[in-house]
């Protein structure tokens, strides 16, 4: 596993969300409670864009067709998505946020 640096603690305030592009993956970094989280940013319903989505009580709505998903772990809240968000593990060192990649990513 690889960690790779990609963002600043200070760019996300609590319950913002953001896109990042990790070697070519499209990430959605977000930020609750002051602890950071990432999942796949594509909604697994119809590909929206979960960064495009809206942040609450620890749930990003998806902006499409409002699917709700847990930030911390994946899981579907509601339809109409069936399926998890892949989640991805993310470390804090001072300002600096890394993202854990696999070796052959
Ligand atoms: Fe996300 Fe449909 S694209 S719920």
């Amino acid at each position: 596993m690889n960690w790779i640096r990609i963002a600043s603690a200070g760019d996300l305030a609590d319950d913002e969300v953001k896109s990042v592009n990790v070697q070519g993956l499209r990430v959605a970094l977000y930020r609750i409670d002051g602890e950071f989280f990432a999942t796949d940013d594509r909604c697994t319903h119809a590909e929206a864009l979960m960064s495009e989505g809206y942040v609450e009580d620890g749930c990003i709505e998806c902006p499409l067709h409002q699917a709700r998903f847990d930030i911390r772990t994946g899981k579907v809240q509601c339809a109409p998505a069936t399926q998890d968000l892949r989640t991805h593990e993310i470390r804090r060192e001072a300002d600096d946020l890394y993202m854990a990649v696999p070796a052959d990513a």
